[in-house]
């Protein structure tokens, strides 16, 4: 949060939010601009590969990276380039373009069980796709989420996202995150609590023949994050196929980052469809539908439809294309980067909170991790997370900021590092973590 006793000079971001909240309804357009900022959210200028510029000229190492969505870190050289040479043959069309068939092959060759694939905007717009294919193919109404999961801005998904009262966990409330949600559709979802196959198979059972699918994000990455313990995705993948109800698993966060044919990859489980986004574009909107050659082929005329002006639009598409080409050098070695500069930052974070005397959870992979400020040795589940210290979380955030490295102010977002991420940032990282902790000590004591 920016408090007004900050060190931080952020004058011209607050006289930017002032101004952008007699246009802009709470003066952004994602609400997640402003959680967790006391005051106001800091205005960004520029970003060149890990580093970032606010609008008073406070320069950070970002941990935030758009969100997850800045694998190759700000203006990627490869990427830019390859904008601009979109840029003199069209931004857009409404015709398909050789380079949708590009796309597609290298997303192919990188991601198990991809295969065909289906181009869209935004990881709100893939999910959404999907679950009107399992509903189609199916015959079913009724999907599983998991408690705490996040699959964006659609009704059929805005359940039990962050609840503050979750009831009994065999049998979970079913919360609307947002006022306008109908209540037919309310019907059309059930809540799981995620780590748990018991519960799981007793929603299974009861609603038997009504399960189109079940979503999870097979890394939960927007309640902090929270890893599958043991064969959990495996279990999740028997138990849809027991169940007659497809598989899902949102990779809206995990594809193109924890590995890189994603979570499917890293942990050996391969779901019937696969929704992807950020880490895809690398910075440029784009997301996609992949999956079951069977069921994918389903869409089409007089089938099931899909359809948007800008899906598969030649600017969006240049960028990924050049994204993915970059991932791809070396043989991935991007990869083991990621997995190893994020696990000495993950290692070195919970070194200097134990030295600090603060107990905390460090956890995720590499390229995706969260730090819970809890006694507990690991966070499992929701429940578990909502447990966490978020006093402890604002006042390690607002040191971090203070000492120029930029988190997202809401402990439930998580940290993400880039291709463009190097060791000397991390050592930066670890150096300023030290006293954010001992800070963190001062203020919620022993
Ligand atoms: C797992 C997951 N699914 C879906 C979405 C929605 O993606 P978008 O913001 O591109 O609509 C997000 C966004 O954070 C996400 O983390």
């Amino acid at each position: 949060m920016v408090e007004k006793t900050s060190s931080l000079n952020t004058a011209n971001s607050l006289r930017l939010y002032l101004e952008a909240k007699k246009l802009i309804p709470s003066g952004v357009s994602s609400l997640k601009r402003i959680a967790g900022f006391e005051s106001h959210p800091i205005y960004m200028k520029r970003g060149e590969g890990s580093r970032i510029e606010d609008v008073d000229g406070n320069r950070f190492i970002d941990l935030l990276m758009g969100y997850g969505a800045l694998i190759n870190g700000h203006r990627n050289p490869r990427i830019m380039e390859a904008l601009k040479k979109q840029l003199e043959y069209m931004t857009l069309c409404g015709a398909p373009t050789e380079i949708e068939i590009d796309v597609a092959k290298k997303m192919r060759s990188m991601v198990p069980s991809a295969d065909m694939v289906l181009f869209c905007n935004s990881g709100t717009e893939a999910t959404m796709h999907a679950i009107r294919i399992a509903r189609a193919v199916t015959g079913k109404d009724r999907i599983v989420k998991f408690e705490g999961a996040y699959h964006g801005q659609h009704d059929y998904v805005l359940f039990s996202v962050e609840p503050m009262e979750t009831g009994l966990e065999v049998s979970p409330f079913r919360i609307p995150y947002q006022p306008g949600i109908p209540e037919e559709i309310a019907r059309t979802v059930v809540v799981s609590p995620w780590n748990n196959p018991q519960v799981l198979e007793k929603i299974l059972k009861r609603y038997r023949n009504d399960i189109a699918a079940i979503i999870a994000e097979p890394i939960m990455g927007n309640s902090g994050v929270i890893m599958p313990e043991g064969d959990y995705l495996k279990q999740l993948k028997e138990l849809a196929q027991k169940y007659e109800a497809l598989l899902i698993f949102d990779e809206v966060l995990t594809g193109f980052r924890v590995a890189k044919g994603g979570a499917q990859e890293y942990f050996g489980v391969t779901a019937d469809l696969v929704t992807y986004a950020k880490a895809l574009g690398g910075g440029v909107p784009i997301a996609a539908v992949a999956g079951r050659r069977d069921i994918m082929e389903m869409v089409g005329p007089g089938r099931i439809g899909f359809g948007g002006t800008y899906n598969a639009n030649p600017l969006s598409l240049a960028g990924a294309s050049a994204n993915l080409e970059v991932l791809a050098e070396n043989e991935y070695s991007a990869y083991s980067r990621l997995h190893s500069l994020g696990g000495k930052l993950m290692k070195g974070l919970a070194e200097e909170a134990e030295a600090a005397g603060v107990n905390v959870s460090v956890q995720g992979v590499g390229p995706l991790f969260q730090i819970f400020f809890t006694d507990l040795p690991k966070v499992r589940n929701y429940r578990e997370a909502l447990t966490a210290d978020d006093d402890a979380y604002a006042a390690f955030h607002q040191s971090m900021l203070e000492q120029g490295v930029y988190l997202h102010p809401d402990p439930f977002e998580r940290i993400t590092i880039s291709t463009a991420h190097t060791q000397e940032d991390i050592d930066q990282i670890l150096s300023v973590a030290s006293r954010a902790f001992r800070e963190v000590k001062a203020v919620v004591g022993a």
